[in-house]
């Protein structure tokens, strides 16, 4: 027999539930591009509860779309096969062998991991890169170096770039058809050589291309922290250049805030930075109110 705390345990469970409704209404239809970091993959069982919670997402009518990146995952095959790595100005030097190592990480690896789990979930996931349909091209990347007399010196550092078109069509068709697009972060140059790209850059690409409703990039921090490591709930572009200019944005929070205020800029509904760490993080930050890391506006 259900007793009387059993029986408001369950009230409590439905409410939240029903607390849901207003942002499916919202969001039923929209796309909605998730990136996640390979710094946010900390456990087999975080990212379960990532595929859940995309599988979820779409059986509620939403059309969600995945970047994923995978640094740490590149670096450990990298020291397997003895390849030895070297970054100018903090990006990796990707010469022929590196590259090759990267994609097979990124496609064959990460991504794939992704895809199976999001099936384990229920879900039907497809893995596939900027080669697949020649869909995303890039332009090569280089880094910049300031000379001691300040002067600018562009750094070649090999198979870097960034998306300059993105071809929705392939990604249109698999989201009609009920199917979920993991997309790693490989594009193709003219010639159809492949090249590494930043994985926030990747995400504010598709979802700029794609029209999406919500650009939502997860981390392995609590979203953007200030001076004093408190997480900031909002943050505008004035702000975002006020914390840059303190030095307070560093590292891979830097490309992660550009994407941010870039899909804005043209046209996505909205971004934000949340964190990978907690368990169901995706589910809290588009079914509450309160979120779970930090909204960046324009
Ligand atoms: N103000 C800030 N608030 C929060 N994190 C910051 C800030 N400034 C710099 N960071 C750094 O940014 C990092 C997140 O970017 P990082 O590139 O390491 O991870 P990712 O993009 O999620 O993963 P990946 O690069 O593997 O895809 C944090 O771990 C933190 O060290
Ligand atoms: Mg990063």
């Amino acid at each position: 027999m259900t007793t009387l705390s059993e029986a408001k345990d369950d009230a409590v469970r439905a409410r939240h539930l029903i607390e849901a409704l207003p942002y499916i209404m919202e969001y039923r239809g929209t796309t909605v591009v998730i990136k996640i970091g390979g710094h946010a993959m900390l456990s087999s069982a975080l990212l379960d509860g990532f595929a859940e919670d995309v599988t979820l997402l779409k059986l509620l009518g939403f059309k969600p779309v995945v970047a994923h990146g995978g640094g740490p995952q590149i670096d450990a095959l990298l020291k397997r096969l003895n390849i030895e790595t070297s970054f100018r100005e903090g990006l990796r030097l990707t010469d022929p062998e590196t590259m090759k190592a990267v994609e097979m990480v990124l496609c064959g690896s990460v991504g794939k991991d992704i895809v199976s789990r999001i099936s384990r979930a229920g879900g039907s996931a497809v893995g596939l890169s900027g080669k697949d349909c020649n869909f995303i091209a890039v332009e090569k990347e280089y880094a910049s170096a300031v000379r001691e007399d300040g002067t600018v010196e562009m750094v070649d550092i090999g198979f870097v770039g960034r998306p300059s078109r993105v071809d929705p069509e392939i990604l249109n068709h698999l989201t009609a058809g009920g199917f979920i697009p993991v997309v790693a972060p490989v594009g193709v140059d003219a010639q159809g050589a492949a090249y590494n790209i930043n994985a926030d850059t990747l995400a504010a690409a598709l979802a700029i291309a794609l029209k999406a409703r919500r650009l939502i990039l997860l981390t392995d921090v609590s979203g953007v922290l200030d001076e004093n490591g408190e997480l900031l709930v909002t943050l505008s572009a004035s702000q975002i250049a006020d914390l840059k200019k303190r030095g307070l944005i560093k590292g891979g929070m830097i490309p992660k805030l550009d994407c941010c205020l870039r899909a804005l800029e043209q046209g996505c509904g909205a971004a934000s930075v949340i964190d990978g760490r907690v368990s169901q993080s995706l589910l809290l930050e588009i079914f509450t109110h309160k979120g779970c890391g930090t909204e960046i506006t324009l």
